[in-house]
């Protein structure tokens, strides 16, 4: 196994950082131009990333997410935006309609420029042994991000990444196996329900052990509860910030 697969299997979010350790400047700027470097939609460069270091700044976004004090106790915050300003303009450059904002298209370009970004700074800040935990939490309030970070039109957080130095890692949360991620020329839905019922019991053995038995939860029934109530107040916020960005789809 080479040392890039190796570091890709051994990802775990962090929660837990060394508050008294900074991550550089330097640091931040080789994790974002590595993560730039990867491919994303016509070139277009649909992402843009705000780096948050201030502490009352922090502190105010730290809430906004859902009181996640991670945010406030590792040094950065990044916030991963898609980005159509830049677009925008290029659009009045060039003296073109601007019509990709009124499809949801532009949230798919955007979403998946910004996952492919995202995920190669998570391995760049984990190959230089810092800890991460994404942030998708701030779509509970993504107007507070707006408003704060002062994102012009056609900007909207999709996710941050909280950088620090890790003071415990947690042990490694197991995956679905492959053959319910990894289907051969064909999905096959009859083989889900079965592979459910074994993960559970892994999920519900692996919790029970990271909380040394407060919480023996399954997988399925966190999923089904979130995407029951759990995800009211994305619901309520979420589009219609996006909408206020002025993405217009129907
Ligand atoms: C886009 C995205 C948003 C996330 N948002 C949050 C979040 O707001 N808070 C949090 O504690 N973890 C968040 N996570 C971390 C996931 O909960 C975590 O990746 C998942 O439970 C698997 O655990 P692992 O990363 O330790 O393997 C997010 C992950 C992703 C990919």
């Amino acid at each position: 196994m080479n040392e890039t697969i190796k570091l890709l299997r051994n990802h775990r979010s962090v929660r837990d950082f060394d508050i008294e350790k900074d991550v550089s400047e330097a640091q931040i700027e080789t994790i974002i131009e590595a993560a730039l470097a990867g491919p994303n939609w016509i070139n277009g460069q649909q992402v843009s990333v705000i780096e948050v270091r201030e502490s009352e700044r922090k502190a105010a976004l730290a809430k906004a997410a859902g009181n996640q004090r991670w945010i406030e106790e590792a040094p950065v915050l990044l916030v991963f935006c898609i980005d159509f300003y830049r677009a925008k303009l290029a659009a009045e450059k060039n003296g073109a309609d601007f019509r990709i904002v009124e499809d949801l298209e532009a949230i798919m370009i955007g979403s998946t420029d910004v996952g492919i970004a995202l995920g190669s700074a998570v391995i760049a800040a984990e190959s230089m042994g810092l800890g991460i935990v994404p942030i998708g939490g701030l779509r509970r309030n993504p107007q507070t991000f707006v408003d704060v970070l002062k994102l012009p039109e056609y900007v909207f957080p999709i996710s941050g990444l909280v950088i620090g130095h890790p003071r415990n890692v947690p042990e490694q949360k197991p995956r679905l196996p492959l053959k319910a991620t990894l289907l051969k020329e064909q999905y096959d839905p009859k083989i889900q329900m079965e592979i459910i019922d074994q993960y559970d019991q892994t999920i519900s053995s692996y919790m029970a052990e990271r909380t040394k038995g407060k919480d023996s939860s399954n997988w399925s029934s966190k999923i089904a509860h979130f995407y029951d109530t759990g995800f009211e107040q994305y619901e309520k916020n979420s589009s219609p910030t996006v909408k206020k960005q002025r993405f217009q789809y129907k």
